[in-house]
């Protein structure tokens, strides 16, 4: 049989980013049972880390199976129900998605766009809540295609006032900067494994608060084989099997409803990575993040690149680079980036693409020595493809504002 040969890599991408040993590590254990007692302990444990993570009580805080959009699919799917008006503030391609699943689950859906690379203003939001007062408002917080931290702070409780339930893509930003579920009054926030966790791609974080579940609760239905007699038989129900957050809330409960096949060795990678993250501290961690990006910048910029709408709104996990000229739409020397040099960087998508690389600093990846050769290795592959760069400036000024 062939061997399997993964050569080393340093990935810079928004996604997915290298994985700390001890997640893996934790991933190479035995499989268990996903009722077995011991794993039950487990799940416990996870959703506790998951609360601390999103800071939030909630109840309803677990994993589901299934790389981030499963995560929303289900959340979304769950609380859209046909012909429900849903709000979406669009800002970039992630936004596009929220608007593709809203529609997919029957939604009567409303935009309010902003071109790739601004953001919306929170008032502009909160006038068109009032105005439509949509049952559903769903929005991204961290939008990785254009770079852009979306504020949504005065979002939820407007959200309230009307009835409705505020839905947010916290994939990019959980666990890089302040996503606070509770303080932002979120009715469901949707987190990413493979992003600034560090963990493989695979399990997502979610939660909901108790008015969340009461909603979706009202279209429950638990196939004919597992239902018990208090399992009423709804004439509407969610359509999604898998993705159904009332059976999937009551397989992780007491209540340990047998639905799924639940990926045991998933959730250890993700417990691991919870505990890790929490006993670096999330406020180090976030600051983490937030250096290292201002000193990337800095780096980025004295080699002679231009970051895209530098500080404005920008993601403390993501950086985006305006093309030089020279390489044309970028895609050729990305390949030769990662064939000569090991390195991984993304394009965009839409209006974007073949105008900003984005390099994503997420997690595990953030730290000096990773950063210094990253800068290095692309100034050596710029130079390669005739872009004159400024390697000495470039390392000194990242050196410079990390150290201060
Ligand atoms: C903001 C945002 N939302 C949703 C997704 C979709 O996540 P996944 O690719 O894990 O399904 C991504 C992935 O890049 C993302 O960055």
């Amino acid at each position: 049989m062939a061997d399997l040969q993964i050569n080393r890599r340093l990935i810079m991408t928004p996604g997915p980013t290298l994985v700390d040993p001890r997640v893996s590590q934790a991933m190479s254990n035995q499989i268990w049972g996903q009722f077995d007692p011991d794993f039950t302990d487990i799940m416990d444990q996870t959703m506790a880390l998951i609360r601390k993570s999103f800071s939030t009580n909630n109840r309803f805080s677990f994993p589901i199976d299934g790389s981030s959009r499963a995560g929303l699919e289900a959340v979304i799917g769950s609380i859209v129900e046909p012909g429900d008006d849903v709000l979406i503030p669009i800002i970039g391609r992630f936004g596009d998605l929220a608007v593709e699943l809203a529609q997919r689950a029957g939604g009567n859906v409303h935009t309010i766009e902003t071109d790739w690379g601004q953001v919306l203003d929170q008032d502009q939001i909160i006038a068109e809540i009032k105005r439509l007062k949509p049952k559903v408002v769903a929005m991204v917080h961290g939008e990785t295609s254009t770079g852009r931290l979306q504020p949504l702070d005065r979002i939820g409780k407007a959200v309230r006032q009307i009835g409705g339930f505020l839905v947010v893509d916290c994939v990019a930003s959980y666990m890089g900067t302040p996503v606070l579920v509770d303080d932002w009054q979120i009715d469901a926030a949707v987190g990413g494994a493979q992003k600034c966790l560090s963990v493989p791609a695979g399990i997502t974080p979610i939660t909901f608060n108790d008015r969340f579940a009461e909603a979706i609760n009202q279209r429950k239905r638990v196939e004919r084989g597992v239902r018990s007699a208090e399992d009423a038989d709804q004439e509407a129900f969610i359509t999604s099997n898998y993705l159904d957050l009332t059976q999937l809330q009551d397989y992780w409960s007491p209540r340990r409803l047998n639905h799924h096949t639940e990926a045991t060795v998933s959730v250890y990678g993700l417990n691991m990575g919870l505990q890790l993250a929490l006993e670096e501290g999330l406020e180090n961690r976030y600051a983490r993040h937030l250096r290292i990006h201002q000193a990337l910048n800095a780096g980025l910029t004295a080699l002679g690149l231009h970051i895209f709408n530098e500080g404005d709104h920008e993601m403390p996990m993501v950086t985006c680079v305006e093309i030089p000229a020279s390489l044309g739409d970028g895609e050729a020397f990305k390949a030769m980036l990662l064939k000569e040099f090991g390195v991984e960087i993304s394009s965009s998508f839409g209006s974007l693409h073949g105008k900003i690389w984005r390099i994503g600093t997420m997690g595990y990846v953030v730290e000096k020595t990773n950063m210094v050769n990253f800068i290095a290795l692309l100034a050596a592959a710029l130079l390669t493809a005739g872009v004159n760069v400024d390697t000495k400036a470039g390392l000194a000024a990242f050196n410079q504002v990390y150290s201060d």
